[in-house]
């Protein structure tokens, strides 16, 4: 069936728009709201002692945040690589490793070839992917779907929190499966899972905030993102979505990493954006910030309205919904997505075929 924008200008924002559903349709998958509970059964989460996920573009910045959570959640070591590397690399693989596809098409050339790749190794193999009847849903042995619906948009917003979605509460099943999480611990997770559509919704009613700080970000040349945990393949995401759709370069980086190179960018002209939520690492973000601003570099630090106020000019604010840090990377997805959404069309480029890139790269 042909999907219409509606009362949307874009299908970019229209997509943004329907995170809470998308997000909630998946989660559905593989989480019990009910009983508090994650379906441990699609795999045997014992069998395995690693994980290797492979992807491209978005899907591999998915991919980075669902490592941070297996490994967490579940003790699982989690390897994430871009899929055109692994394939071409001779990648040492050991037999208990469980090969794990992330893709929206289910049918970018690098990702497929990395994951018929590990099938002929002879490991277990699993696809999140949007599109079930795609290719590497047929390939992979176990196939996890997201559920976002059809995606027009070349850049991906709902694909891309319907696989973290997806990836977290797989990662949460793992460690039930491996005896980390007990049953306490299973339903505070499960139904901090379930929070996150509300507050995607919250959200996105950050658009007013957004829209004031987007005349300054599409006059920029370059803009960094900084993050810490989550927040930094976040923050890479954010880059990508800027860059994609705005034209603006952009680069993603550790908040930690600051002081090893891009520090030396930093100048009035340069906007640093950091994604702050409440966690255990948000002092050493923070300082972070002061940093930047004590060099003259504008920051808009997005963070909960609760969090304390740093001292520095040119600080600017813009206030996240609280949430649970597991569900951060989902809530923060939403301003990350408007940011660069509306710089886009502040810009006037074409944001939902932007110049050059294809929604699917089914050739090298
Ligand atoms: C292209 C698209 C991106 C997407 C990437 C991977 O570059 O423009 O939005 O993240 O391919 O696509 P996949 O379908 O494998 O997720």
């Amino acid at each position: 069936a042909m999907v219409e924008k509606g009362e949307y200008r874009h299908f970019m924002e229209k997509e943004i728009h329907e995170q809470p559903d998308s997000v909630q349709h998946t989660l559905s998958e593989y989480l019990d709201l009910v009983t508090g509970t994650a379906k441990t059964n699609t795999i045997d989460f014992a069998a395995i002692d690693r994980i290797q996920i492979v992807a491209c573009g978005t899907a591999f910045y998915a991919g980075q945040i669902g490592r941070y959570a297996f490994e967490k959640l579940a003790g699982l070591p989690c390897d994430v690589e871009i899929a055109s590397e692994f394939r071409y690399r001779s990648p040492a693989v050991t037999q208990k490793t469980l090969a794990v596809a992330v893709s929206q098409s289910g049918e970018t050339a690098d990702t497929l070839a990395s994951l018929i790749w590990c099938k002929a190794q002879g490991l277990n193999t699993a696809a999140v992917v949007n599109v079930h009847s795609s290719s590497m849903a047929r390939v992979a042995a176990v196939l996890w779907p997201t559920h976002a619906g059809p995606e027009i948009g070349v850049a991906s917003t709902k694909a891309f929190t319907a696989q973290v979605a997806a990836l977290l509460a797989l990662a949460v099943a793992a460690g039930v499966a491996r005896g980390r999480i007990d049953a306490a611990r299973e339903a505070e997770l499960v139904k901090a899972l379930f929070e996150s559509p509300r507050l995607i919704a919250e959200a996105l009613t950050m658009g007013d905030s957004i829209r004031a700080v987007v005349q300054d970000l599409a006059k920029a040349d370059d803009v960094l993102f900084l993050g810490r945990g989550a927040m930094f393949p976040l923050a890479m995401e954010g880059a990508l979505k800027l860059k994609e759709i705005s034209y603006i370069h952009a680069e993603g980086y550790a908040a930690g990493e600051l002081k090893h190179g891009p520090i030396a960018l930093i100048d009035e002209e340069t906007p640093t954006i950091a994604l702050a939520p409440l966690d255990d690492v948000f002092e050493k973000t923070a300082s972070n910030l002061q940093e930047v601003a004590a060099r003259g570099g504008p920051v808009i630090m997005i963070a909960p309205e609760k969090a304390p106020d740093l001292h520095g000019a040119g600080i600017r604010r813009i206030h996240a919904p609280d949430c649970h840090p597991l569900i951060a990377p989902l809530v923060y997805a939403v301003p990350v997505q408007l940011l660069a959404y509306y710089t886009a069309v502040q810009k006037g480029t074409d944001v939902d075929q932007p110049r050059n890139l294809a929604k699917s790269v089914t050739v090298e």
